[in-house]
């Protein structure tokens, strides 16, 4: 993982109420840094125990702010901040039929579920068998039993679920993947990390009924999207260190 300095790998000694207090630290920050801004999505933060989605040596680090290694190839559970960065311009909300490309942990899985309640649906594809046996594990252990995981390619969406109120794609592509977009209801979102030239920008796309309009949030640094709208062997292209 290149940009994140990722710290070594430990046996944890960190206590669930330490934890607890670390968590609950982390949310009065992203709220003081603008990150989070709605209840919902900041009582799915205070909920859903980070720690719980973490390999066992990286756990004590759950609340720091830097991506950690997951099992497979390139997967990361992203900085902590990256999920209000995504979730709060898509306007993630009750009711919601969400699909997120990229299990990894399932850490993100978790929240969306938290936040779409039981009248919304969270269907999460991941490429990687290995994470997403790692993800699915975690979601199962955590409780999270209706929540629909597809093993394959994100890129091409999951059609038979659609259409989707709002999409999170949690890997960096040249542009969003077209059967996202032709997947999301009329009045949708989707976000996702893009590559500019030399640098990924988080991008917002809105349906409306006269087309497509993306806006540029801030600059991400995310692994690549793999599959038929992935990035190929590019290398994976830096962001400023500003954003994430
Ligand atoms: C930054 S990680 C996801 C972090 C995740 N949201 C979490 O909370 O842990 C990106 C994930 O996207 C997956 N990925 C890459 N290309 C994909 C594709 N075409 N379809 C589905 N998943 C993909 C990677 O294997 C990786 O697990």
């Amino acid at each position: 993982m290149r940009g994140w300095v990722v710290p070594p790998p430990k046996t944890p000694i960190k206590s669930s109420a330490e934890l607890r207090k670390e968590r609950e630290k982390k949310v009065r920050w992203l709220i003081r840094d603008g990150y989070l801004k709605s209840e919902r999505i900041r009582d799915a933060m205070l909920k859903v125990r980070r720690e719980d989605f973490i390999p066992i040596d990286y756990k004590d680090y759950a609340y720091r702010e830097v991506p950690l290694p997951l099992p497979g190839t390139e997967a990361t559970i992203s900085c902590p901040h990256s999920y209000p960065l995504f979730y709060e311009p898509l306007g993630l909300d009750k009711g919601h039929k969400f699909l997120e490309v990229g299990l990894g942990s399932g850490y993100g899985t978790a929240l969306a579920r938290e936040i779409v309640g039981s009248d919304g649906l969270v269907v999460c594809i991941e490429i990687d068998p290995l994470t997403f046996e790692f993800g699915r594990k975690n979601l199962e252990n955590a409780g999270y039993d209706d929540i629909v995981l597809i093993k394959g390619d994100g890129g091409i969406g999951y059609l038979e679920m659609s259409p989707y109120d709002r999409i999170s794609v949690t890997a960096a592509c040249d542009k969003i993947p077209p059967p996202l977009i032709e997947q999301l209801r009329t009045g949708g979102r989707v976000i996702a990390p893009v590559v500019e030239g030399r640098i990924q920008e988080l991008v917002l796309l809105e349906k409306s009924d006269k087309g497509v309009k993306q806006k540029v949030i801030c600059r991400v640094l995310y692994v690549s999207l793999r599959g038929r709208y992935g990035m190929g062997e590019k290398p994976l292209r830096r962001a400023s260190p500003f954003c994430l």
